[in-house]
């Protein structure tokens, strides 16, 4: 699964408070400036006409454009992170919270090891109109044949909210197969808390026996985002229903009773009956449907060919009146791509369709395995929760992670699309082909998914510099989080991992981006090409099976055994200090006396780390540096220190950087002669260093800083060169870095000058921006266009658009009163392109007026007016708004029950809600107020729990560091932006 990294994407965070400071001191925002914002050329039009007026504009103008632009934009509201970059950890909660072992086998989560499902038989029929109760619903029947491995009197099979229709006062009906004669039914029922039917026998099945179990059900098709259930949308006017579904992890038992965990593989026949005007899809192809009468109503009825053998939680089961496009050209896998009818129409598919194609290719390739199945299916589903799943043959995405509209999508929309369909499709082998066997594995799984789509990315968009822009994406967002004291290790213990709220707290950025990048630096130091060969033997090996982690890496060292790679350790013994302990070092380099040490690196050095470590909190470092521009070097950090390396510096005009690329998962510090030389050769000569150490030297300064390792002034001034670079990564981390002193110094005398140092300092003599990738185009822009609304100077260059609209929007919004408003909600409701949606969505919770961003927050609760999908989003939205953030808190506790009960199941970003509602919390009274939400709703905090905890370590943290730092920082920037004598 990909997650929607939307609501906790830094980039779009730091961009509200820019525009919150900016702003909040009282500019007068004219017309002519939110318009001048939005396209240079426009001229002056009133407020927010010149939305509608812009939007046109936009249109005409890209329509005349070349779309020859080099490379995608981050546009501000597009979130363009894979996975959930600087989301919550959660994770695993601690033992305390772990019931012993209860007595009974229908009261332990896991399922016994007695029965192995074979195949299923299932039909399902949902309804698109609701009944006369008003409820939607869908019917169903399924068989199970399964095997008695050992013997046993007791049948239990995952089944959640079904209701089961009785056969001679039993849930269910028993039949033995070939010959063996089924014992009977001594009683049935359904175990609400484990979500189970429990089938208890007179007496047992015979180990060797097979067995089918038949079940026939009623299901409620919700607006739940679980299991099988309904999306909405209007097409022309009328309402359109969609029944589809997401299994993963533990819904597939919402659909059907079923052995619902992911190494009880079996083969699927799947049937659908659905109405005269729809189609159906599933995992595999279909046969030809026919059409029958089931209650009086003309039906269609669609089987699928069997599955393969594979996991429940990647089943899919769409029904709706979807488009698709296929390539022209006749292919060995039939590629298609499903979206809303006037979506296809308009062609926002064509780049998914385009793409799709190379990407498998590409993991083809890679992998060296051929793709498993004859069909790759993936369509957009108007009502989504995650970014997108990877359901075998069947990908189903949120709208924004699929559909691209290239006269009004950015091009980080498109970015987005293209790493988003490359993570799915890397599952299709990785995943589904071969599957971790319990859920305490899905590091791995999700790790490796988003660091090989980089991959496929990359080959899809050659010049996107795809493979660097990991770092930024993934990387350093999960640094930060690893580096609380309430952080937790990649692996877990499977018997950590039991229920469905601690399976789903697994879905954080600890799991998707810290896995990453692990597994990132694991295929630098053996090499991409030894990885990949590695991969492949495991593969072939487990095709159709499930592993554990240390699988692949018995598969990864036999490959580097058969290499020229020499390792200090097998690559178990390296890799077991990156994922069984949190955390991850600081490397210290000393230039003057050749000693390199290790430390775990705390954000704040005062959070104290009660999780114990076999490894004692060191690692197995593999360093990379380059002096003075010479070539890079390796050194393995094996110990706590390591004295009489070659580090040592010959000239004072010598300089080293390390972590090159930042291939490796830590962190580096200098002795400060080293600082004083990098801040001078970044200052006279900047390109000697590469762009992503560049990036790199700001963002450990910035953070060994948090961590009072170096002092605050020394990270402030890696920001000098800035008014020098032209390259987009050093700016966007400088950027995001910077954003922190903007929510810390929110209303405090820092903020004046800081702002005439950024805007008049930094940004002067960035006029000539015409000919670099789209990516720093579009961060300039904004910049630009904050500065202009700072200064009234206006940046000359043709701009592209479409990383503006949301600029556009925002600014116009907040200019506007309850007109403005209405009129960009009206075009919000009747856009029919979801990217534009999602702007119009952020930049309605721009408004200044209070009333209004109450009345906003009300409507994140009406899923008529702002989909489940994205309330929580839109919640942490309007509390990135200065004004907001007060008002959302307030709503937040106000309505913690209702939020809770229907929206904390499906939604998986529901530690970022906490997370990103607190983000600015740095004082005494606020951490008072979570103390007591806390208590408040203790036991009523589900998938939160630990963004909870990490909120209160962070609001501390941030109430020392303000306490600390407001004097040196504010004396820092009064004299860098004194006016010269
Ligand atoms: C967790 O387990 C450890 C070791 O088994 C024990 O020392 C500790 O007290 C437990 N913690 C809680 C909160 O129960
Ligand atoms: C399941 O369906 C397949 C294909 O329709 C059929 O061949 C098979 O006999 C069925 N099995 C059971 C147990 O009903
Ligand atoms: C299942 O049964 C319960 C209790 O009778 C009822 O309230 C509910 O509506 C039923 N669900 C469906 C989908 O029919
Ligand atoms: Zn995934």
């Amino acid at each position: 699964m990909c997650l929607t990294g939307i609501n906790s994407d830094p980039v779009r965070s730091s961009v509200f408070s820019f525009r919150g400071k900016v702003m909040g001191k009282g500019f007068f925002i004219s017309k002519a400036v939110a318009v001048t914002c939005a396209v240079a050329a426009v001229g002056a039009v009133a407020t927010i006409i010149a939305l509608s007026v812009v939007y046109a504009q936009e249109k005409s103008k890209n329509e005349e454009a070349p779309s020859s632009t080099t490379s995608p934009s981050t546009g501000p509201s597009t979130g363009p992170s894979t996975g959930p970059s600087t989301g919550p950890t959660t994770g695993p909660t601690t033992n305390s919270t772990t019931p012993s072992t209860p007595k009974e086998p229908w009261q332990r989560y896991r399922l016994p090891d007695s029965l192995a499902p074979v195949s299923y038989n299932v039909t399902l029929w949902p309804r698109l109109e609701p009944n006369k109760a008003g409820l939607y619903i869908f019917s169903g029947h399924s068989a199970v044949v399964f095997r008695c491995v050992k013997e046993t009197d007791l049948i239990l099979i995952h089944s959640n909210m079904l209701n089961l229709t009785n056969f001679e006062g039993h849930h269910a009906k028993l039949t033995g197969l070939g010959g063996t004669t089924a014992p009977g039914l001594k009683e049935t029922w359904l175990e609400v808390p484990t979500e189970y039917l429990v089938v208890r026998l007179n007496s047992p099945l015979q180990a060797g026996g097979m067995y089918e179990l038949y079940t026939d059900f009623i299901g409620e098709l919700a607006d739940d985002l679980g299991g099988f259930y309904r999306s909405e949308y209007t097409e022309d006017g009328v309402k359109k229903i969609v029944a589809t579904t997401q299994m993963q992890p533990t819904d597939a038992r919402k659909a059907f009773p079923c052995f619902d965990e992911p190494a009880m593989k079996a083969v699927f026949h799947i049937t659908l009956i659905h109405p005269q005007e729809t189609v159906a899809l599933s995992n595999s192809m279909n046969y030809e449907p026919n059409n029958i009468t089931m209650e009086g109503l003309n039906l269609i009825q669609t089987s699928f060919m069997p599955t393969e053998i594979m996991s429940t939680y990647l089943l899919a089961f769409v029904v709706s009146e979807f488009k698709s496009i296929s390539p022209k050209a006749k292919a060995d896998v039939l590629v298609r791509i499903w979206a809303r009818r006037k979506a296809i129409d308009e062609g926002q598919g064509d780049y998914a369709l385009e793409k799709t194609g190379p990407i498998l290719s590409f993991f083809e390739k890679y992998y060296n395995s051929s793709y498993p199945l004859s069909k790759s299916d993936q369509i957009a589903l108007p009502d989504f929760s995650a970014g997108a799943m990877e359901n075998w043959g069947l990908i189903t995405y949120r709208e924004t992670a699929l559909l691209y509209d290239p006269n009004v999508s950015s091009n980080g929309d498109k970015e987005w699309v293209a790493t988003v369909i490359s993570h799915e499709l890397a599952h299709m082998w990785f995943g589904n082909l071969v599957t971790t066997r319990w859920w305490n594995d899905l590091w791995l799984n999700e790790g490796f998914a988003t660091y090989v789509s980089y991959l496929g990315a990359n080959f899809a968009e050659p010049t996107w510099n795809m493979k660097d822009l990991i770092v930024l994406n993934q990387i350093v967002g999960v640094m930060s989080v690893d580096a609380l004291a309430s952080s937790h290790p990649l692996s877990s213990k499977e018997e950590d991992v039991l229920t469905p709220d601690q399976i789903s707290e697994l879905f954080d950025s600890i799991t998707y981006s810290k896995g990453a990048a692990v597994l990132r630096m694991l295929s630098e130091f053996i090499t991409e090409d030894v990885f990949s060969k590695g991969l492949s033997t495991y593969l072939d090996a487990f095709k159709y099976n499930n592993t554990v982690y240390t699988d692949l890496w018995k598969h990864l060292q036999m490959a580097v055994d058969s290499s020229n790679i020499t390792l200090p350790h097998s690559v178990e013994v390296i890799m077991n200090r990156w994922i069984l302990q949190m955390g991850f070092p600081v490397v210290t380099i000393n230039t003057n006396t050749g000693i390199i040490t290790q430390k775990h690196f705390l954000l704040d050095p005062d959070s104290v780390v009660d999780r114990p470590s076999e490894f004692k909190y060191e690692w197995f470092v593999p360093l990379t540096w380059i002096k003075t521009g010479g070539a890079e070097q390796q050194y393995w950090l094996l110990n706590k220190e390591a004295t009489n390396t070659n580090v040592t510096l010959a000239g004072t005009d010598d300089w080293l950087v390390a972590n090159i690329k930042m291939k490796g998962f830590y962190r580096v510090n200098y002795d400060s002669d080293n600082w004083e030389r990098l801040l001078t050769k970044l200052s006279t000569d900047h390109r000697a260093i590469p762009e992503i150490n560049r990036a790199q030297l700001i963002d450990d300064a910035f953070n060994l800083a948090r961590a009072r390792i170096v002092s605050t002034t020394l990270a402030l001034r890696t920001t000098k060169y800035l008014n020098k670079e032209v390259a987009y990564m050093p700016w966007e981390t400088a950027e995001r870095s910077l954003s922190y002193f903007f929510l810390m110094f929110d209303r405090s005398e820092v903020y004046g000058p800081m702002q005439v140092y950024l805007f008049e300092h930094i940004l002067e003599g960035k006029h000539t921006l015409k000919s670099y990738a789209m990516h720093i185009i579009c961060k300039y822009l904004l910049l630009y266009c904050l500065h202009s609304i700072y200064s009234s100077g206006l940046p000359e260059e043709t701009v592209n658009p479409q990383c503006m609209r949301y600029t556009v929007y925002c600014s116009a919004i907040a200019a506007g009163g309850v007109e403005e408003w209405d009129f960009a909600w009206s075009m919000f409701r009747n856009t029919t392109i979801a990217t534009e949606a999602d702007k119009l969505m952020s930049a309605l919770s721009c408004t200044k007026q209070p009333w209004l961003l109450n009345r906003y927050l009300e409507y994140c609760l009406d899923p008529q007016k702002i989909r489940k999908q994205d309330a929580t989003s839109t919640i942490v939205s309007i509390a990135s708004n200065v004004l907001g953030q007060p008002l959302a808190w307030d709503f937040v506790r106000a309505k913690w029950d209702h939020i809770f009960n229907d929206y904390g199941g499906g939604s998986f970003s529901f530690g970022g809600l906490i997370s990103g509602l607190t983000r600015r919390f740095s004082t005494e009274f606020e951490y008072q107020q979570l103390l007591q939400f806390k208590k408040d709703n203790a036991g009523q905090l589900g998938s939160a729990t630990t963004a909870l905890e990490q909120a209160l370590e962070s609001t501390k943290a941030n109430m020392n560091w303000v306490t600390r730092n407001k004097k040196p920082v504010l004396d820092w920037f009064q004299n860098e932006t004194k006016p010269p004598v």
